[in-house]
């Protein structure tokens, strides 16, 4: 979920509503405001988009310079008008927006009930925002001590902020366990999930940090632990460009951060790669340098495509520093009972730097005594805070709820983190070092001859369109690659698809193929060629269509293949950056021509802070 809070001089609403549209990413099956103005408190919400929210409250009393929204990702009760936030309080006279679960809130609810509060809503939310009305009817109980005194009862993760109609010069926010920002700027603050809601008016901010409490009023800001310790608050200043927030001509965030890949790869690397000498450096995780001499094991952890790149990640280290690599699920890991010692290096990938599942991986990492180390995209979230040491892959925001930048970026940090490992171990000879990186140097331009099959891939997804199922094969570095163009394909336009080593097909999926299912191959020129080119027959000879990624100038595929999209020549360890893009193209034209919501699909949430 998402949540804004705005206290100050402006108009709160279009401020709050901007806010939460930059947040929709986060999730957006309803959003809602209440705002305190001169006709005291109103609340407005709906479930669908912000847009929807907007529509409805035409003509409304929009007044005020107090404000909260959220825009919502249901875990607690299904998505409604009724279980959109804000919440109130019996009285109707606190509201709250909440991004999290509270774990224990039956019980709280059952105590609730017991003392005569009736509730309008499934969710847990609005439990804890009753539960705070409970405390602060106490006399001497002012809000910012309810509001600590519930949380102290409360388990499980929040970022909340709260609203008092008799006080409509404060606002109360706290965190634990999803992130939270606020903005400084003179006599206003802005509270938001991340700092895109905020940059456009102020660049200072304050990342809250776990178990604190901030009380605020519009010339001042206190913040305070749960335990009640004052805190020094440090304010950042934030780099986040405004324009890499907006759509810049092109009809999807998607597409946008799609053709940036040249541009992010690039930034990506900016500084920390010098091919005439064959040397890598990377500042963030220089001062491991000696232990990553010694290390016996890597266990990257991540989810969704994150987890992909980890195994891009696993192919690189293994094939040039040598080191035995496990790649997880951060979900399983961390309710497993791993073996995991001092000796290990675990790496946890996020782009959103947020996913509770990776926290607590890594939480659970630390405690026994492994050093971790993070790629994280967004700069001040929670996991870079978590970590030992880390590389930011600097691929700048990533709006549309589909991976794409960031997942190039986070394979080639990954690229960086296996070289930078294998000079240190000496895995590698300085003259291999200066071929790779010479190479991989060059890759930001085959990606923008890549983007140039745009239309061909336009062509080939009409064809596509209309099927129900698809098929994606690779070998080698090209399976992850496999994994993510089924997953992309299946996240946006809901055809259901499967990525799999070509090989295995003939255990399994090879039951599938018919004169209708199409099966996208990686078939560039690299080492498992031949054997890809096999199975690739194996395909046609059960008449499956198939689609084949194919080096430049390819023209034994082309014999066999129904469609084939050409990319640049390259070394297997950057295939994936590579043989990804036409993979991205394709899903998104798929699920353009099928009318879905290709920055936004059903269901999914860019940044999971629930388990
Ligand atoms: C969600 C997003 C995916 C993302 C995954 C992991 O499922 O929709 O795009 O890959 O979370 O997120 P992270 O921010 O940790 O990379």
């Amino acid at each position: 979920c998402g949540i804004v809070g705005y206290i100050g001089f402006r108009e709160a609403w279009p401020l709050v509503i901007k806010g939460l549209k930059r947040l929709e990413y986060r999730g957006y099956d309803s959003a809602g405001i209440a705002l305190i103005g001169d006709s005291g408190l109103n609340i407005y919400k709906k479930a669908g988009k912000v847009s929807e929210l907007e529509n409805f409250s035409v003509g409304k009393n929009l007044s005020g310079t107090i404000g909260i929204g959220h825009t919502r990702w249901a875990t607690h009760g299904a998505p409604s008008d009724r279980n959109s936030h804000p919440h109130t309080s019996n009285s109707g006279t606190l509201s709250i927006i909440h991004n999290g679960i509270i774990e224990n809130y039956a019980t709280l609810k059952e105590e609730l009930l017991k003392r005569g509060h009736f509730f309008n809503s499934d969710t847990d939310t609005e439990v804890l925002i009753h539960l705070i009305e409970e405390i602060y009817k106490n006399d001497d109980v002012d809000l910012l001590e309810a509001v600590r005194l519930a949380l102290n009862e409360v388990t499980g993760a929040y970022a909340i902020v709260v609203m008092d109609q008799n006080q409509p010069d404060q606002l109360i926010a706290a965190r634990k366990g999803s992130p939270m920002v606020i903005g400084v700027g003179e006599d206003e603050y802005f509270i938001a999930s991340d700092a895109t809601p905020i940059v456009e008016y102020t660049k200072n901010v304050i990342y809250l940090n776990d178990n604190e409490i901030a009380f605020v009023k519009r010339d001042e800001l206190l913040i305070k632990r749960l335990d009640n310790v004052v805190q020094t608050p440090y304010i950042q200043e934030l780099e986040i460009q405004l324009e890499l927030l907006e759509k810049g001509g092109f009809d999807h965030f998607m597409l946008k951060e799609i053709y940036e890949q040249p541009r992010s790869i690039r930034d990506c690397m900016r500084g920390r790669i010098y091919p005439n000498e064959g040397f890598v450096q990377l500042g963030g995780i220089k001062e491991y340098a000696e232990k990553l001499k010694n290390i016996d094991r890597i266990i990257i952890v991540a989810c969704g495509t994150s987890w992909h790149a980890g195994l891009v990640g696993e192919y690189l280290i293994e094939e040039y520093a040598r080191i035995p690599v496990e790649v997880e699920y951060a979900s399983e890991f961390r309710y497993r009972n791993p073996i995991i010692t001092e000796k290990d290096v675990v790496i946890a990938i996020s782009q959103s730097g947020e996913t509770a599942d990776t926290m607590a991986a890594i939480e659970m990492a630390k405690e026994k005594g492994a050093t971790i180390f993070g790629v994280c995209n967004v700069v001040g979230s929670s996991i870079p805070r978590l970590t030992h040491a880390g590389v930011y892959t600097h691929a700048g925001p990533e709006i549309g709820v589909a991976s794409t930048k960031a997942f190039t970026a986070q394979v080639t940090v990954l690229t960086l983190i296996a070289f930078y490992m294998a000079q240190q171990k000496g895995t590698i000879t300085k003259a291999k070092m200066v071929e790779l990186l010479t190479e991989l140097d060059l890759i930001p331009e085959k990606i923008q001859r890549a983007l140039e099959s745009n239309d061909l891939i336009k062509e080939i997804a009409a064809k596509f369109k209309d099927s129900r199922n698809c098929l994606f094969l690779g070998r080698g570095s090209g399976f992850p690659v496999a994994l993510e163009g089924a997953l992309k394909l299946k996240e946006i336009s809901y055809i259901h698809a499967e990525g799999y080593p070509a090989a295995e097909m003939k255990h399994g999926p090879i039951a599938l193929i018919d004169e209708e299912m199409p099966v996208v191959v990686i078939a560039t020129k690299n080492s498992s060629y031949e054997k890809v080119i096999s199975n690739i027959q194996e395909v046609k000879a059960r008449k499956g269509i198939v689609l084949a990624i194919v080096t430049e100038g390819d023209t034994e595929v082309k014999k066999m293949a129904d469609y084939v999209i050409e990319i640049p020549d390259a070394s297997e360890a950057f295939l994936p950056l590579l043989a990804t893009i036409p993979l991205q193209l394709l899903s998104y034209h798929i699920a353009v021509l099928r009318d879905c919501n290709v920055d936004q699909p059903r269901n999914l949430a860019k940044s999971v802070t629930v388990e």
